[in-house]
């Protein structure tokens, strides 16, 4: 059973020991086998200026073992965007507290794709989802690669561009701003058959956040993204 982990500065500690396999993780991924080159560091460990204290992330824990993950920075700190890519934001720079920037988002390669089982991709997907919307998040700014607008498309996150495409290192690059709100919430968890919350808070107690409920969704009900509410889904907690 997969679960996905809420990890900030809070609770860091409790999970120490998956801090040095996340960062080899991120290093045998974006620079092993995405050849990132500019990510490399001889540590053999991926760390960017933007893994501060403020840095948020979904840690994918399946028996103990970590299979994905996840970074979340608000974007009142530095950014990739507002750091290395501004130029991909003709829209101006984004400092606000009611939106995070993504990045860093990988799957093992055997749990990735149709064939492996759980779709960990979209679990990670719906989890950041619930975690935005959990503490009152209105949207995620992602500096990303072009061939992720139709795989949003499909799974009904809405990505706003902010600017125009551009090749960088051989890659079609852009930055987007990316609705953070209840329906795309439950409309994810009705296409991957989660009834209600699914994120991990072990030690966040002291985070202040709407408490979510669980979702009553007929299984057959498809739900379109930017129609359903919690309110239809059920009642409102605080
Ligand atoms: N370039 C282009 N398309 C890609 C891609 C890449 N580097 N990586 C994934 N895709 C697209 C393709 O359409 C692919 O379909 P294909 O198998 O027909 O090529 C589809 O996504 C499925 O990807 P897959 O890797 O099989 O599984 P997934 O959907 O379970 O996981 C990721 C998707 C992105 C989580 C996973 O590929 C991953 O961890 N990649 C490495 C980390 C990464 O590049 N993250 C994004 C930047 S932060």
């Amino acid at each position: 059973m997969s679960e996905i982990h809420v990890v900030s500065k809070d609770n860091r500690q409790l999970y120490q020991n998956y801090f040095d396999p996340y960062f080899r993780l991120r290093h045998d991924i974006y620079v092993k086998q995405r050849k990132w080159m500019a990510l490399d560091r001889p540590d053999g460990r991926e760390i960017d200026q933007f893994d501060t204290d403020e840095a948020v992330y979904l840690f994918c824990i399946d028996e103990g073992r970590l299979i994905g993950g996840m970074r979340a920075v608000p974007t009142t700190m530095p950014t990739l965007m507002s750091e290395i890519f501004p130029h991909l934001n003709i829209r101006g720079p984004i400092h606000r507290p009611d939106v995070y920037e993504l990045s860093r988002i990988f799957v093992i390669p055997e749990r990735r794709g149709e064939h492996a089982g759980p779709r960990i991709d979209l679990l990670l997907l719906t989890a950041i989802m619930e975690y935005g919307i959990s503490i009152g998040l209105t949207g995620f700014s992602i500096v990303l690669e072009s061939w992720w607008l139709p795989r949003f498309e499909r799974c009904g996150w809405r990505a706003h561009p902010l600017g125009v495409p551009q090749m960088i290192d051989g890659m079609s690059v852009l930055a987007v701003l990316v609705d953070c709100d209840d329906a795309t919430w439950v409309s994810l968890c009705d296409q991957i058959g989660l009834h209600g919350p699914t994120l991990t808070w072990r030690g966040l107690a002291s985070v202040s956040r709407r408490a979510l409920p669980a979702l009553s969704i007929p299984p057959q009900r498809t739900v379109r993204p930017g129609r359903s509410t919690l309110a239809d889904a059920g009642d409102r907690a605080t």
